[in-house]
């Protein structure tokens, strides 16, 4: 079977796979957009361009990866911690970068389409980027209304801090649309109390697609020198570990505004990641971390991963499983309710660690000394943290005969 990646995110817009490199350390110049769209992206976005200097200037050191082996090993439980503030170029010089990357793309025939990030201190600033970044030859435009070192009393306009305000928010898209024919992207913080409400007032004020979602603000905080690790300040802190609440914020986003071209992002680490995404409504993803800990070598592995996943399930095109999942999430109010399965311990399996014993809320794995313990079904509640706690899978689960 032909498996046909192509993605459509805009009449403007057309990608030849779904997997962006997101804005971040490997989309920092026109050398760094050819090679990541050589390395098999169906697009990048550009670091963050902006005309505050303090932006410009990055902290050193300013990047942490907290538990490396699990970093190495592209597993779930690892975080990125870091404080890359935005691009090191002022806007005159990306400029020239934009044209110069767009000359080489047409020139070797690479596909994939380049998208510019932008962040302005004040309103004329927002418009006079996107002027810039249009006529410069970008694709489309991301507004970085996300960043999560941007702190509202530093400045109210952009970033993270810009979100905290419906009306700045609306204001800010609708002054780039009206400086740009060009398709406009919303990226949404994870930080606002209801990103869904956050996308609405995107929408609403003409953004064509939404990124959902950016990361969190974190600190880490060495407890004996009572400081801050490294720069000595706070940091973005995302991962892995951030999927599910990204997937969930980007199945809410969905649902809510079913007319909207939504890419997911926030710990994508492999295609079957690429594939959550895109089986609860998203049209593409964004991915930074995972590129930056595994270089652009991991895109191609990444879309294999896809493709082997679409081939097991007898999919060809991104369309043919885009927002499958939908279906199968089922509101608060249908979740089963009746005891319908029962816990059993193995005794061939057992170790008789106590774990189950420990965990259980309602007393209900009788500890039997030398012997596997026991599932009391008169006060087993059926919650599932035996069966999920047992360090050696020696709980199962059955559905009851009637
Ligand atoms: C080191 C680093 C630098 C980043 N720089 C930017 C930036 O300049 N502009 C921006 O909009 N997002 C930036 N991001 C956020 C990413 O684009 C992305 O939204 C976020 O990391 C979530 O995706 P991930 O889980 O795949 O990393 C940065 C992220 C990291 C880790
Ligand atoms: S947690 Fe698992 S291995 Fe440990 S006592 Fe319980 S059933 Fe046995
Ligand atoms: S399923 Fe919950 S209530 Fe039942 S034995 Fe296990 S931990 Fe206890």
């Amino acid at each position: 079977m032909e498996i046909d990646l192509t993605t459509k995110l805009h009449r403007r817009l057309q990608l030849p796979n779904p997997l962006i490199i997101a804005s971040g350390p490997s989309v920092k110049n026109d050398r760094d957009i050819v090679q990541g769209l050589e390395a098999g992206a169906g697009g990048v976005v550009t670091k963050t361009i902006t005309y505050d200097v303090n932006q410009q200037i990055q902290p050193r050191p300013r990047m942490h990866i907290v538990d490396k082996q699990s970093a190495l090993a592209r597993t779930r439980f690892y975080s990125f911690y870091s404080v890359d503030l935005m691009s090191e170029h002022p806007p005159e010089k990306w400029a020239d970068l934009l044209k110069r990357a767009k000359m080489e793309i047409s020139r070797r025939e690479i596909e994939g389409v380049v998208i510019a990030s932008i962040a302005g201190r004040t309103y004329e600033e927002w418009e006079r980027l996107a002027r810039m970044v249009s006529e410069a030859g970008a694709d489309a435009i991301e507004l970085n209304l996300s960043c999560p070192h941007v702190e509202p009393t530093y400045n109210g306009l952009m970033g993270r801090a810009a979100a905290y305000n419906p009306q700045i928010v609306s204001a800010i898209v609708r002054r780039v649309k009206e400086n740009t024919d060009l398709p406009v992207i919303g990226k949404i913080t994870p930080h606002g109390a209801n990103p869904v409400e956050l996308a609405r007032t995107m929408v609403s004020a003409g953004a064509d697609i939404l990124v959902s979602t950016a990361r969190f603000q974190g600190l880490i905080l060495d407890v004996e020198s009572m400081k801050p690790i490294l720069w000595g300040g706070l940091g973005g802190y995302g991962g892995p570990w951030q999927l599910p609440i990204s997937l969930a914020w980007t199945y809410n986003i969905v649902r809510e505004l079913p007319q909207v071209v939504v890419i997911g992002s926030g710990g994508i680490a492999s295609g079957l990641d690429i594939a959550r995404f895109i089986l609860v409504g998203a049209r593409a993803v964004q991915v930074c971390t995972t590129i930056v800990v595994h270089g652009y070598g991991v895109v191609r592995v990444m879309l294999s991963e896809l493709e082997e996943w679409m081939l097991r399930h007898g999919f060809s095109r991104i369309e043919d499983f885009r927002g499958l999942a939908i279906q199968n999430i089922l509101p608060l109010e249908k979740l089963n309710r009746e005891k319908i399965y029962r816990f059993t311990v193995v005794p061939e399996k057992c170790r008789i660690c106590g774990v189950c014993v420990k965990v259980c809320p309602y007393r209900a794995v009788i500890d039997r000394g030398e012997e596997p313990p026991v599932v009391d079904e008169s006060r087993c509640d059926v919650c599932g943290l035996c069966y999920t706690a047992c360090p050696f899978d020696a709980i199962v689960i059955n559905q009851m005969a009637s």
